[in-house]
């Protein structure tokens, strides 16, 4: 498919965690300390900017995957799933040192939920250094997982440099998602054309609604920025740059099978539909719509 491609199409870009999910489906969440069998069982390519690859590339748009791994099984079994979906890997950091993350994920098949355990292990994460390496003339939107957020601050810093250069047509389109409530992840919210708030993020400061904590952290993002936060099965809100509020329902699928990914999910889709000109009620419709499905299949193959 990326043969057929016009040459010179312009790509989407995703820096952040790629880790392995090991998966097990249960009829229903176990009770500590007891000892079932789970209905099935899976080896998946996890991490929030990883999963948003694949749901990209199954929406067709070029794109590709920056991130760390070191050599052994894990790796090659990622990589290889990266190249089964066309994510370009050209930008992976190989490091001489430290384990591949790995995550035990238990998805219930009674409710839908999935429970994580991440061993984000030792493994370092992708530095301004390596970020350098990257022609930006080649992408048209760059989104950041917030991990490291000293050395990605940097990076976001490289690209408003670049767009500074640049009529706003040729401009680099950014995106930042900050979903865990760690204080030093905070400094990036001032970042990016559009930032992702998580529900997590929104709880930890005492917000009880999506729309309480576009409205209570807009002072956190840079005049202009657009600000996302999607809220499970409430769906989700954002906060155009002028104040004006825009809200999408969810997309309730027949049955909640796995949620496993939901939320990165969603970000593509959204960035899938900004990228491509749509208005930002639709692309949250969208992003509805498309995490909805996903919500409602094991995994991603079916949400197009
Ligand atoms: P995560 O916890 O994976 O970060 P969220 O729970 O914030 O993700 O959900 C992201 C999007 O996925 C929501 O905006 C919604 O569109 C969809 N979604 C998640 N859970 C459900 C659900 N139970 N029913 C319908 N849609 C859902
Ligand atoms: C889903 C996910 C999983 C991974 C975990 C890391 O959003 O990216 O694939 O195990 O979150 O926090």
């Amino acid at each position: 498919m990326a043969a057929q491609r016009a040459a010179g199409e312009k790509r989407i870009l995703c820096v952040g965690l790629v880790c392995l999910d090991v998966i097990s489906v249960v009829d229903s969440y176990p009770a500590e300390d007891s000892d079932t069998r789970c209905l099935s069982q899976r080896w998946q390519r996890g991490g929030n900017a990883s999963n948003s690859c694949t749901v990209l590339a199954l929406l067709g748009a070029p794109c590709s995957f920056m991130g760390s791994l070191a050599p052994g099984h894990a790796a090659d079994f990622i990589v290889a799933d990266f190249r089964r979906r066309g994510v370009d890997v050209t930008h992976v950091a190989w490091q001489p040192h430290g384990d591949v993350p790995c995550a035990c994920c238990v998805v219930s098949a009674a409710s839908g939920s999935r429970t994580i355990v991440l061993h984000d292990t030792n493994l370092p994460d992708v530095t301004e250094r390596d970020f350098e390496r990257v022609d930006l003339a080649q992408y048209k939107w760059i989104h950041w997982e917030a991990r490291n957020a000293a050395e990605q601050e940097r990076m976001m810093l490289r690209v408003e440099r670049h767009n500074s250069a640049l009529p706003p047509a040729q401009r680099i389109r950014t995106s930042v998602e900050v979903e865990k409530p760690r204080d030093e992840l905070l400094p990036l919210l001032a970042h990016g054309d559009v930032v992702f708030i998580s529900k997590d993020l929104a709880k930890h400061f005492g917000y009880g609604t999506a729309a309480e904590a576009l409205r209570g952290l807009r002072g956190r993002v840079r005049p202009g920025a657009t600000m996302i936060c999607a809220w499970a099965e409430e769906g989700a809100d954002a906060l155009e740059p002028d104040g004006t509020l825009v809200h999408a329902d969810a997309f309730p699928p027949e049955r909640l099978v796995d949620t496993l990914g939901a939320g990165d999910t969603f970000n593509a889709a959204v960035i899938f539909a900004l990228s491509g000109g749509q208005s930002l009620r639709d692309a949250l419709t969208f992003g509805c719509r498309i995490a909805g499905k996903k919500c409602g299949i094991h995994g991603y193959d079916g949400i197009v």
